[in-house]
């Protein structure tokens, strides 16, 4: 369980200084798959960065199980997020020099996983092993940071807009591998987007608005990606 109570953070200073989280509590249950829905500047992604421990909160706390992580020094937090957080982001962010082996590789040599291959035959990239990541299209780029994230073999995955760079047909190909993922292996899944449709899928729904949540529902019978609108 993460438990999240009254977070708080601020950007800037002096007259510039703003509160882009503005008190935000959420209990996320193990195994959970959680959609954040919400505009373009509504601190979606300084939610999940705060959650996940990329950066610090300026009051409240975050508690998985009973450790809070804002309490942690620099140390324990590196060890914290090594051994619990995977992250994919919009943009992919492989290592361009480094082939689709080696950038998922880099993922499970943290964890001494040494079985990471599976993953990339899970993700479909088996023939594409030996690519780097400019000849792959942006649809397979994703998937090995799917791969690459997974390969530390993390208790909760968080996705930042995964689908944003890609086409329709893409998007949906993804998520559905993404989904299958989770029930296979059996992570707790944060995901954030602004594609509404996208929280049909999800088992719980929060929208963000201006730094606050406004709203937070269940879905009793999520659906496939192949059975959402786009
Ligand atoms: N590093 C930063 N420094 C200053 N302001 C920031 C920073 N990151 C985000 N912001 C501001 O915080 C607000 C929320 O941003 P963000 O969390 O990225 O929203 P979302 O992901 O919902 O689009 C925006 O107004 C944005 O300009
Ligand atoms: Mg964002």
């Amino acid at each position: 369980m993460i438990k999240i109570n009254n977070l708080h953070k601020f950007y800037g200073n002096g007259e510039s200084r703003t509160e882009v989280l503005k008190g935000v509590s959420l209990n996320i249950k193990d195994g959970d798959f959680v959609v954040i829905l919400g505009a373009s500047g509504s601190g979606k992604s300084t939610f999940l960065n705060v959650i996940s421990g990329l950066e610090p909160a300026d009051a409240g706390t975050v508690c998985y199980d009973d450790k809070n992580i804002c309490e942690m020094n620099d140390t324990e937090m590196t060890l914290f997020r090594k051994d619990t957080i995977g992250y994919v982001f919009q943009q992919y962010f492989l290592l361009p020099n480094l082939n689709v082996d080696k950038n998922v590789k880099m993922g499970a040599d943290l964890t001494k996983n040494t079985n990471y291959r599976s993953l990339i035959e899970a993700v479909g990239l088996a023939d594409k092993k030996k690519k780097y990541p400019h000849e792959l299209s942006g649809g397979e780029q994703q998937r090995v940071s799917i791969a690459r994230a997974l390969a530390k073999q993390p208790k909760v995955l968080f996705l930042d807009e995964p689908t944003g760079a890609l086409d329709e047909a893409t998007g949906r190909m993804v998520l559905d591998l993404i989904c299958k993922l989770q029930k296979e292996l059996g992570f707790t899944m944060v995901m954030v987007t602004h594609n509404q449709n996208i929280a049909r899928m999800a088992n719980t729904v929060i929208s963000m608005n201006s730094g606050r949540i406004v709203e937070e529902y269940t879905n009793s019978s999520p659906q496939s990606a192949y059975e959402i609108a786009w």
